[in-house]
């Protein structure tokens, strides 16, 4: 069978020849691993988002881990995130020994509710932390979220992996609690291929994790190959992991970072076309919207229980006509580990399972064009019926 060369992926790279030149200037430079390139890549990330600290980390799991064990966050902790999100969330808790408490999304969101949040913080001891996660690109309501980790003296952690660059009045998603974690995974709006960032305002968190980055060493590989006095010293000062950047990748994002507008850009125009075809098409619901939305990903909800066509049908029906949608997320609390070991069924997070069983992640990402735009949504049209309310 001949490959389907008309065939739109669900997510691609936009990467240029800029990328490919700086990755061959790393080659050639001989320092591939964690240096220059990584410092000035966290410096300059820092500035956009507007913090003091920025932490090149290998990938978002990675500094979702180091931000709990900053936090000093251990056995016998509980920390509560939503169930609508990636296993990373939930699993870096784990990691550490501590609980996961699960918090539903609101009515008509995919983010976690801060009335239900309000109720659960009031009934659960030894909460130490939040997670707030940002599914999609649309940031979570923090200003809320924060007042409750205020109250209940919970740290407030934000999974930004989603966010570049979703901003609010107060700031980007990521820079408003207490640290901020971004991925830059393949599919991610700018990437490295595999990476994150650790961004906070708290010095003391940021030389936790900076250590703890490097195998709990008291000093950076960097610094000790290329200082000029003779320094082969180190001391390990605590069991670390190994969760650095290298060079090779961090050339590729400070590329991306100077293309961060123009890709949003480009992501805003997809969903404008999506919204305009959809709205008001019976069976369909458009995405949760608000303002500073980075547009990671359009969810769109297909309304079974008002008439519109079955999710599986529509992405199946979809891939036949060359055009590859995802589904985001599997709920947390239908996956066996967290289903068995927290005693949870699906009913157990009824927002969270209502939507999962409803919603379809369309193709959006830079470079992808309006006709494509355009195609998805003719598409999408012809298959679930075009009857406007
Ligand atoms: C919500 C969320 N958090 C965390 C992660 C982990 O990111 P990474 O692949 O960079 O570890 C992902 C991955 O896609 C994610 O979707």
């Amino acid at each position: 069978m001949s490959p389907n060369t008309d065939f739109l992926p669900f997510a691609r790279p936009s990467i240029g020849i800029e990328e490919e030149e700086a990755v061959l200037r790393v080659m050639r430079s001989g320092w591939l691993t964690t240096g220059s390139e990584a410092l000035a890549f966290e410096k300059e990330f820092a500035a956009f988002v507007g913090v003091p600290h920025a932490l090149a980390v290998n990938s978002a799991t990675s500094g979702l881990h180091l931000a709990l064990e900053a936090l000093g966050i251990g056995p016998g902790d509980v920390v509560v995130t939503s169930p609508y999100t990636f296993t990373s969330t939930a699993a870096v808790v784990r990691h550490l020994g501590a609980e996961v408490a699960f918090c539903d999304v609101a009515p008509g969101s995919y983010n976690i509710d801060p009335d239900a949040l309000g109720r659960l913080l009031s009934t659960t001891k030894n909460c130490r932390a939040i997670i707030a996660v940002h599914i999609g690109g649309l940031p979570c309501d923090m200003r809320a979220i924060k007042a409750l980790a205020t109250r209940f003296g919970c740290s407030l952690v934000e999974d930004a992996a989603h966010s570049f660059p979703s901003s609010t009045a107060d700031g980007y998603a990521g820079t408003l609690g207490d640290v901020g974690v971004y991925s830059f995974y393949a599919t991610k709006t700018i990437t490295t291929g595999e990476g994150g960032m650790l961004v906070t305002r708290d010095q003391r968190v940021a030389s936790r994790a900076e250590k703890m980055r490097m195998h709990g060493f008291d000093r950076a590989a960097w610094d000790r190959y290329t200082a000029k006095k003779a320094s082969w010293r180190y001391a390990v000062t605590e069991a670390g992991y190994k969760y650095n950047l290298p060079d090779l990748l961090a050339a590729i994002g400070r590329v991306q970072l100077t293309k961060a507008q123009r890709f949003l850009d480009e992501r805003k125009a997809i969903a404008a076309i999506y919204d305009e075809a959809f709205s008001g098409i019976e069976g369909l619901e458009l995405p949760p919207r608000g303002d500073g939305h980075a547009w990671h990903l359009y969810m769109l909800r297909t309304r079974t229980d008002r008439g519109g066509l079955d999710r599986d049908t529509l992405v199946e029906q979809l891939a036949e006509r060359g055009i590859g949608a995802s589904v985001h997320f599997i709920p947390l609390h239908t996956m066996p580990y967290y289903a068995e070991r927290y005693g949870l069924t699906p009913e157990s997070f009824p927002q969270a399972s209502f939507i999962f069983e409803r919603t379809l992640s369309l193709p959006i990402w830079q470079g992808m064009g309006l006709d494509a735009a355009r195609r998805v949504a003719g598409a999408v049209l012809e298959i679930a019926g075009t009857r406007r309310t």
